[in-house]
């Protein structure tokens, strides 16, 4: 049984048209203001929050539909045509990532599962029988530092032979959505009253990661089943578009599970591991799951009706800290009684020790 709740829409409208404006030492309008702490408390108490960017979801659909169609045709070729763009000895940082590869931290975090074993039995997530069987397409999004310790985190794209658009279809999605991340990086920095750019200078020339999934629900579509286990992200903040099946559970901090809906025009924005060190805990990672539901399963029906295509794709990116930068507790947040549970960390070397703890057999880890 999940909890009805809706999480609030924010509009990035009105702090677009004044952002350019916004200088340390001026006021800062209170209607901005408030909607700076909408931001920064939706990432404190739900780890996720809902926004409309006019610059990414016109009505049209665009960008995102012309995404979407294309990861569901790669999804729906050939396991065979899929492996050519498989690159394990980059432990998947880029290209696909086939099913059964990724493994949810729940089920390698012995921690974790005590945790969830004190939880109430309607907020328990769903135990993953194994492996999640989805699979991954790992594109790195904007500029790359000319010079830095992590090549690996930072190596070559992957292109798919016979998709002359791919290049610029994942391009112009994925920078809509890293300029999304940017300005609810400001407001969240505004709103927990932090300098406007104290998350955005770490963000610069990040490795950011378009890492959409494909999950077959042609095969998989049975209720219940798990395409990603219990976990939470270790990037900075995740943003998706709207997928076509819905699917996605997420946390509060109450600890309550709620199913998210996510209205058309809008991003879903959900907190990682590093805003959650950058804060000394005040925004927590925010954990989460997708799994077949009963909203999926109407979705899967009309899909079939409509004779669209059974993969369901997440339009997913990973904005990341760049990785030669130190994760600490930001400005007042070093003084939280919390925040030597967060002692300064080189980004780069969180994210490859992140990945080596939730690696089985070389795999890697879900984000
Ligand atoms: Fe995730």
């Amino acid at each position: 049984m999940q909890v009805e709740m809706e999480l609030p829409v924010i509009d990035l409208a009105p702090y677009l048209e004044i952002s350019a404006k916004i200088s340390g030492e001026k006021e800062l309008d209170p209607h901005i203001k408030r909607l700076c702490s909408e931001v920064s408390g939706g990432l404190k108490e739900a780890g996720a929050l809902l926004v409309k960017d006019p610059r990414c979801c016109d009505k049209s659909g665009g960008d995102d539909d012309r995404f979407i169609d294309m990861m569901e045709s790669y999804f729906e070729r050939p396991v065979e045509f899929k492996r050519l763009q498989e690159r394990p000895h980059l432990r998947y940082q880029v290209g696909v990532t086939p099913q059964g590869v990724e493994t949810p931290r729940i089920l390698v975090d012995e921690e974790m599962q005590e945790k969830l074993r004190a939880m109430p039995k309607k907020h328990q997530p769903s135990i993953p029988a194994g492996p999640d069987p989805k699979w991954r397409y790992m594109w790195r999004v904007g500029p790359r530092p000319s010079n830095t310790r992590f090549q690996e985190l930072n190596s070559e794209p992957v292109i798919p032979e016979e998709y002359p658009e791919w290049k610029d279809t994942m391009d112009s999605w994925g920078n809509k959505m890293i300029s999304a991340i940017e300005v609810v990086a400001e407001m969240a920095a505004i709103g927990f009253g932090l300098p406007k750019d104290a998350f955005t200078s770490l963000l610069k020339q990040g490795p950011h990661l378009l890492a959409p999934t494909g999950s077959d629900l042609h095969r998989y579509g049975q209720k219940g089943t798990v395409f990603a286990g219990y976990h939470y992200d270790i990037n900075f903040l995740t943003i998706h578009g709207r997928s076509r099946f819905p699917g996605l559970n997420i946390w509060l901090r109450n600890g309550q599970k709620i199913e998210v809906k996510v209205p058309a025009g809008c991003l879903l924005i959900q907190t990682g591991k590093q805003i959650e060190w950058l804060t000394a805990g005040e925004c927590m990672a925010g954990m989460h799951e997708v799994v077949v539901s009963n909203r999926t399963s109407d979705a899967i029906k009309a899909a079939l009706q409509e004779n669209r295509s059974l993969w369901r794709v997440s339009s997913t990116l990973f904005a990341n800290i760049a990785s030669d930068a130190v994760l600490k507790p930001l400005g007042h947040f070093a003084e939280s009684p919390l925040a030597s549970n967060y002692p300064p960390t080189c980004a780069g070397e969180f994210v490859e020790q992140e990945l080596a703890d939730i690696n089985l057999k070389g795999n890697k880890g879900e984000h």
